[in-house]
């Protein structure tokens, strides 16, 4: 295989060929072929090949066959070739993600986002978004939305895309019917797409259940009973009942045992902290709803006593993606601290961002590198854990990381479509872009446009 860059040309002539520059026909490998099948996304075409003496690498395409082959521009991109006689051009990356009808912010909250991944490689790619609608699947072509050079948003119709990166924000959406069909589509016209859909914190605890990085997740249950939690507060003191499906804090209770106070249950109610002592575990169980069922969907796990600052506890998120080689790097590292009684450390209930180094300095002093280095060792044997037993393609996934007072690391949660929260803090400018650029060199590995060192 062989892969450069080259500029794509329009040109008029009559005798509807494709001509191509010395300098690429060498690059790609292409001497002596009279023909040439060019590719863009699920799109093809075979024409006449021409030499055009000229410097550099240059790729001149008749407007007609611009237009069969839905390329939505000219310029610069990259260029593959497998054989002597083909050209791809591309790829054509897809952002599969739900819109809006606003013209300016068509992805709402998160058109920043979907305008960042676009910007990343936009010199040497076709990048476009698109929702499950956008597709037809007869003609094999997509309305997708692409950004244009002054900054707005155009619809173009292009090919199907070489790499899909799924960016549907809602949980309703990713689980409205027909969705697994749409997704499952791509894979069997060998287009891949990655990240397939939200985790549910049990999935992440099944997921893992067996392998070797299952020690760092703590104990946990699906739908407790009462006994069940009676069971893990005598043996762990203290535990967290989170909705399997949950975001954001929404709907956690954080219970304690103390054998001679009884049982405390702390919340978020409204937008206040609250704390309630019951003396007796029924009186507990009556609260929570065990009886009636509403702690249905929920998951009960054994708590973390988390480092502190100030008497708030602290966690991570730990941004993870794959690489243009196929491995997991840790992209980022945020540190949260709780707010002021909060049982989550979630921005909107107080939290504050701050960087890993602050905080492992200030709690571990030299040693703070020795534990951030084995944090990540651990994150990534996380990652390849899950992956391993997950029969989708993941690329990116956001790890809610505690760091207990033995120095021992523990995961509550993976997210598989990780928000971006921790990016808004100044120091984490150089590693929002290199988030960002992993998932890029990562489609170009998907898309078959990176070399691969074959196992
Ligand atoms: N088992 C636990 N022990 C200690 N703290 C926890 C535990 N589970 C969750 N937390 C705290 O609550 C936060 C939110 O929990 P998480 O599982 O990430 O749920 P959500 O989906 O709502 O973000 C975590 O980031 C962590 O600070
Ligand atoms: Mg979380």
């Amino acid at each position: 295989m062989s892969l450069t860059t080259c500029t794509i040309h329009t040109v008029q002539r009559a005798d509807r060929s494709v001509y191509v520059s010395n300098d690429l026909v060498k690059a790609l490998r292409l001497t002596g072929s009279k023909t040439i099948t060019l590719k863009a996304g699920s799109k093809s075409i075979t024409a006449p090949l021409r030499l055009i003496r000229k410097a550099g690498q240059h790729l001149y395409i008749p407007l007609s066959m611009i237009g069969k082959l839905h390329l939505p521009r000219i310029g610069s991109t990259l260029a593959t070739s497998s054989s002597a006689k083909e050209i791809r051009l591309g790829p054509m990356i897809g952002i599969l993600t739900n819109m809006t009808d606003s013209p300016t912010s068509p992805f709402g909250p998160k058109t920043g986002f979907i305008r960042q991944v676009m910007q990343t490689g936009a010199d040497k790619s076709f990048h476009f978004a698109f929702s499950p609608r956008d597709v037809n699947w007869q003609q094999e072509t997509v309305r997708g939305v692409f950004l244009s050079p002054g900054g707005g948003w155009v619809r173009k119709t292009v090919p199907l895309p070489d790499v899909v990166y799924n960016r549907l924000s809602s949980r309703i959406a990713e689980r409205s019917s027909g969705m697994e069909g749409f997704k499952e589509r791509f894979g069997r016209k060998g287009i891949p797409l990655f990240n397939w859909s939200f985790f549910d914190k049990w999935d992440v605890y099944n997921l893992l259940e067996g392998d070797d990085a299952f020690k760092f997740v703590p104990e946990s249950r699906i739908n407790p009973s009462a006994d069940q939690i009676r069971e893990m507060l005598d043996k762990h003191k203290f535990i967290y009942l989170k909705p399997t499906a949950g975001s954001l804090g929404i709907g956690i209770f954080r219970i304690t045992y103390n054998a001679n106070r009884g049982y405390f249950a702390r919340y978020r109610k409204g937008n206040k902290n609250v704390l309630i002592r019951y003396a007796k575990f029924a009186s507990l169980m009556n609260m929570l709803g065990t009886g009636r069922g509403r702690l249905q969907n929920y998951v009960a796990q054994q708590g973390i006593r988390l480092i502190e600052i100030d008497s708030c506890p602290i966690d991570f998120r730990f941004h993870m993606t794959k690489n243009g080689a196929n491995q997991w790097v840790v992209a980022a590292i945020g540190a949260k601290k709780a707010g002021k009684g909060s049982v989550t450390t979630h921005l909107r209930t107080g939290g504050q961002l701050m960087t890993s180094e602050q905080v492992l300095r200030q709690i571990y002093g030299a040693r703070a590198e020795q534990i951030l280095q084995n944090a990540k060792e651990t994150a990534i044997k996380l990652a390849e854990g899950i992956e391993n037993n997950y029969h989708h393609l993941l690329g990116e996934l956001g790890f809610d990381i505690g760091i207990d007072q033995n120095e021992k690391i523990w995961m509550f949660e993976a997210n598989a479509k990780p928000g971006r929260s921790i990016f808004k803090h100044p120091s984490l400018k150089d590693q929002d872009k290199a988030s960002l650029a992993y998932v890029y060199e990562h489609c170009l590995y998907l898309s078959r446009f990176r070399k691969r060192r074959e196992a």
